[in-house]
């Protein structure tokens, strides 16, 4: 049987505190919660899964970097570090993978300076407001991306 694509999901800085942060606006689950339920919908899916989690930025750039060559795709949520990093910018550029965006909340319905993402232009799409189920919404979309099925 041929090797499941691997799909990696990045998170950023403060997502470790899911669970216990601001639960009106990012809900109850964990972040072991919504790996839990990515690694049942990726396999269901068939694509394999490596699910991070980074309060540095240089880690993150890392993490991306060495996706090259290794991964199918990316599911992102930068956490903060969508509004502020071009860094993660010019590294998803770089690698050149198709990634999907991720927020837990609709970032539009929020303070300004959450409506900019240095993600955005270079990924597939973004998916936010639907709280840890936006994973599963992103595996499922990236798994027709990575079948070659685009947005048909
Ligand atoms: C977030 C939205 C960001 O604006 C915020 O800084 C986060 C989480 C989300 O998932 O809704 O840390 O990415």
């Amino acid at each position: 049987m041929a090797k499941a694509p691997t799909v990696i999901i990045l998170n950023g800085p403060n997502l470790n505190l899911l669970g216990s942060r601001e639960q009106a606006i990012y809900g109850k689950e964990t972040l072991a919660d919504i790996e839990k339920s990515a690694r049942q919908c990726a396999k269901q899916l068939g694509l394999a899964i490596e699910f991070r989690q980074s309060n540095h930025e240089g880690e993150i750039v890392d993490w991306i970097q060495k996706a090259r060559g290794k991964a199918s795709g990316m599911i992102v949520n930068a956490g903060a570090l969508t509004h502020t990093s071009i860094a993660i910018h010019d590294a998803l550029r770089a690698v050149g993978l198709p990634v999907i965006e991720v927020h837990l909340s609709n970032i539009f319905q929020r303070e300004v300076f959450r409506h900019q993402s240095y993600v955005s232009p270079v990924a597939q799409g973004v998916i936010c407001g639907f709280g840890g189920q936006g994973y599963e919404l992103a595996l499922r979309a990236m798994a027709r991306l990575v079948a070659g099925k685009g947005i048909a």
